[in-house]
């Protein structure tokens, strides 16, 4: 049945670059073809090629309570009937800021727009039009969207951006302060506070404690890309669980429940800062889009319900004893890392993950489809996914030997 996405990938390729709306989606780190998704429900996704898979991709995250939440599903139904974009104010967007404020406190105010690139984009334009420097500071292992700034050095992006982006090691303080001394046009400082665009990397407390210190001395701002990391292990952000009060905060994925919402924000000195109150122009035809809204508003409200973490982070642990013990007893050079419902296989050699990751998936499991991607859990995944999934976990390693 492989061959239904073959076919349907060559088709594709006729019409969009590389037969996908975004790279990694392509199977081009893991090899062969990519499944075509033909519809998804809870745990699940159902491929053309007329196979289930459970899915630990989850759209890339965004999708805490799994594929096509019923609750979800019949609000953006009622929403659209009211029309779905009207670009201009709606008393909802203020509901939807209220609440994400008041569990991240560190965002005082805060700005939608529609994707996470969008969100790290207009921070670091906040940062330098209130800082009134140019540079940024980023990590090699983090992520932040595709905005030209975060892809300094790479082809298409002009040559002298390269100047204003310091690209540092993470969990490397030294460096950080090295930068910061000797350079005093640094606006920023951006970082993933748990790096999960290279496997999954936890940082060291004295980094973003250190972090948050020396931006302080040497006047630069704080930006916290939280895109993963937003409630996805708490009601609120990676910085409530660490006690650290970034200048500026992203978030994106599981607010959106499923739909094109992010946002940024921050202190409100810095916000005041953005058109049309102050200067910094950022805008969008569809940010705050209804529709969106009012998904991202009922999943905040599903996400709330008492012991919804808890269970999350309970269940997320079980199913990690079982795969801890898979690795263990197979003796493939693989270790298991996480944080919450968050997990990445880390290879020792990197190109057993595409024989493991294929192995998974003629078992109808679904990983995220490179090495460096990470895994997710959702509340649709039952007791009955996580074991069916740790067996043929089992079984994988026991044919990579
Ligand atoms: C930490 C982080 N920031 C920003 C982004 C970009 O978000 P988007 O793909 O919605 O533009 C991502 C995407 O994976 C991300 O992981």
């Amino acid at each position: 049945m492989a061959e239904i996405n073959e076919r349907l990938f060559r088709e594709a390729k006729k019409y969009i670059a590389g037969g996908v709306n975004s790279p990694v989606r392509s199977f081009k780190a893991v090899g062969g073809a990519p499944v075509f998704v033909k519809k998804a429900s809870g745990s699940k996704i159902f491929g053309e090629d007329g196979k289930t898979y459970i899915d630990y991709c989850l759209s890339w995250g965004a999708l805490l309570l799994g594929h096509a939440h019923r609750d979800v599903s019949l609000e953006v139904k009622k929403a659209v009937e009211k029309g779905t974009s009207y670009g201009a104010p709606t008393k909802i967007e203020t509901e939807f800021a209220r609440r994400i404020t008041k569990a991240v406190p560190s965002m005082e105010r805060i700005r939608l727009v529609s994707s996470g690139t969008e969100a790290a984009m207009s921070a670091v334009r906040a940062a330098r039009g209130y800082s009134k420097k140019n540079k940024l500071i980023k990590f090699k292992e983090c992520y932040h969207g595709h905005g030209d700034y975060f892809l300094a050095g790479k082809r298409g992006v002009p040559e002298n951006l390269s100047r204003d982006v310091l690209n540092l090691d993470y969990n490397k303080l030294e460096q950080v302060e090295l930068a910061l001394s000797e350079d005093r046009d640094i606006a920023c400082v951006i970082v993933e506070p748990i790096a999960a665009n290279s496997g999954l990397l936890l940082p060291q407390k004295s980094f973003l404690e250190g972090l948050r210190k020396l931006t302080l001395r040497y006047k630069a701002l704080l930006v916290f890309d939280e895109v993963i990391t937003g409630f996805r292990f708490c009601f609120g952000a990676a910085q409530n669980v660490f006690g650290i009060i970034p200048d500026l905060t992203c978030l994106g994925k599981i607010i959106g429940g499923g739909f094109p919402l992010a946002c940024f924000g921050g202190k409100d000195e810095i916000m005041r800062c953005l058109a049309p109150e102050g200067n910094v122009y950022q805008a969008g035809t569809l940010s705050g889009n209804p529709v969106a809204v009012r998904a991202g508003l009922k999943t905040l409200e599903l996400l709330k319900t008492p012991g919804f973490y808890k269970k999350l982070n309970d269940k997320s642990e079980l199913f990690y004893r079982r795969l801890d013990k898979a690795v263990e007893t197979s003796g493939v050079g693989v270790c298991l890392n996480r944080f919450g419902p968050m997990f990445n296989f880390c290879f020792r050699d990197k190109l057993k993950f595409k024989k493991f990751f294929h192995q998974l998936l003629s078992c109808g499991v679904y990983l995220s489809p490179s090495a460096d991607e990470v895994c997710f859990i959702s509340s649709a995944h039952s007791d009955k996914d996580l074991n069916d999934t740790a067996n043929a976990v089992t079984y994988a390693l026991s044919r990579l030997n």
